[in-house]
């Protein structure tokens, strides 16, 4: 069960232990103030989803928990309680951005059914429509989805260092969002109309990528027959996302660590070196700690990139997020395709949620696009899902039992038998491209 983290203000102290405990009989995380003070100090240091606050209160009133609130994270839903006879306070509430509110002396049914309500909202809510309209750019948080904590952390995150220069190091897995979350960031940022250069650093050997990086003048090297201005300078202003970052060679290394320490860059063959200011973005789903240890990444550029990381969830870490995407995909592809498909059955829900998903939220993406290719009918039904989700469908995901390696090991070798040993197939279902495919099968000895 996905478990909502709601806070409960009230200093009318036998009041605010109902409330926490009616709460906590719902299944949910509850922390509790009972002041205004606390809880400006709670939403400081905590995530929530939802917070619950007496209008009146000593010191700091339920209005300015609300603004605070509302300021700090503009995804956390509100419930204001006033007090009889004082619709005039609910109301401006409600125009302070509360979702809902609820008049004292109230039951505690009349109570849940308000939570029960507002976080609904919210599950719909989150990645979803919130910020529509507000940025004209399709990479906005609203294209993230996801309603467990972790993803509720990680709003949180992009939040804050959106608008800074610091360097972001993002981690996760293949196909949890790594590409996503960095263009969420830069369009959600003051940076938003400069340029989002994307580098995919294991795309090319290190001299053509020290070129891409850096630029070259005329006659650098054979081929180089003009200047080429390279993606930092491109990127100057905005924002260089330097993807797969874990793959570069150590020369490259070394001269990314003094482009970013330094903030000038020197194009291949010119003396002359040249000041950029782009902030870097990098993304990688290698263990860099281990390379580092191996001696196949340096420990400065580690620490440098290392400034502030953005940990991406696995999806099997958060399977009860796995309906929301589901939906979201489905919306998505049925409307692509032309199809009026906008259910999913019980029994297909139930198969996507128990499967483990080592190709994360992409691999989640490829088999609801491919079903609605094949679902004649208008509920997504399990028929139309691949059969390498109905294997696990009666067991319990392997979480955690054997290493990430040896799943996907086996994973990639259950997908190539079901594709009678076709690479291309194979690698459509995994949601990686060909190359991708032959390289882990190379490093898994497949
Ligand atoms: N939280 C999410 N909400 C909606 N779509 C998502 C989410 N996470 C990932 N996706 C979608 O899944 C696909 C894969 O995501 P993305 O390319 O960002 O993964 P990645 O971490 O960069 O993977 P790789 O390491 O293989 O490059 C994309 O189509 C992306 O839009
Ligand atoms: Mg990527």
């Amino acid at each position: 069960m996905r478990t909502f983290n709601i806070l409960i203000v009230e200093d009318d102290i036998n009041l605010n232990r109902g409330l926490v405990h009616v709460i906590k009989k719902q299944g949910y995380e509850t922390s509790s103030a009972e002041s205004g003070e606390q809880a400006l100090q709670y939403i400081r240091d905590k995530s929530f989803d939802l917070i619950i606050s007496d209008f009146k209160l000593p010191g700091i009133d339920g209005k300015q928990v609300l603004k605070a609130a509302k300021k700090y994270d503009s995804n956390i839903m509100f419930i204001m309680i006033t007090a009889y006879g004082t619709v005039d306070t609910a109301v401006s509430a409600m125009k302070e951005g509360a979702e809902d509110y609820i008049m004292k002396p109230f039951d505690m049914e009349e109570f849940k059914l308000v939570v029960k309500r507002t976080l609904e909202k919210k599950a719909l809510l989150i990645g979803n429509t919130r910020l529509k309209g507000q940025f004209k750019n399709k990479y906005t948080v609203e294209n993230i989805i996801g309603a467990s904590p972790s993803m509720a952390k990680l709003f949180k995150t992009i939040h804050h260092i959106k608008d800074s220069i610091t360097t972001v190091l993002i981690r996760g897995e293949t196909g949890t969002g790594k590409d996503l979350v960095a263009r969420a960031i830069h369009y959600n940022g003051d940076r938003a109309s400069k340029p989002y250069i994307p580098v995919n650093c294991a795309a090319l050997n290190e001299n053509l990528m020290t070129s891409e990086l850096f630029g070259h003048v005329k006659g650098a090297y054979t081929g180089a027959v003009s200047d080429k201005q390279g993606v930092f300078e491109a990127a100057d202003g905005g924002t260089l996302f330097l993807d797969e970052i874990g793959d570069i060679g150590s020369g490259l290394q070394q001269a990314l660590l003094r482009a970013i320490e330094t903030g000038e860059i020197q194009p291949v063959g010119s003396f002359k070196r040249k000041t950029v200011r782009a902030r870097i973005i990098a993304a990688t789903n290698r263990n860099l700690e281990d390379m580092v240890e191996k001696g196949d990444f340096r420990e400065d550029l580690y620490y440098r990139l290392n400034v502030v990381t953005v940990n991406l969830p696995p999806l099997r870490e958060r399977l009860d997020d796995v309906g929301l995407l589901a939906f979201h995909f489905l919306k998505k592809y049925s409307a692509q395709n032309k199809k009026q498909i906008d259910k999913i059955s019980s029994g297909a829900l139930k198969m996507l949620e128990n499967y483990h998903w080592p190709g994360n939220v992409r691999e989640l993406e490829n088999i609801i696009e491919r079903a609605i290719l094949f679902e004649e009918d208008s509920v997504l039904s399990v028929q139309s899902l691949p059969n390498i989700l109905k294997k696990t469908v009666s067991q319990k995901p392997r979480r955690n039992i054997n290493s990430l390696d040896h799943m996907s090991k086996n994973h990639i070798q259950e997908v190539l038998e079901t594709t009678g040993g076709n690479k291309t197939k194979a690698s459509k279902i995994l949601g990686i491209d060909r190359s991708t495919l032959y390289r882990i099968m190379k490093r898994f000895k497949i």
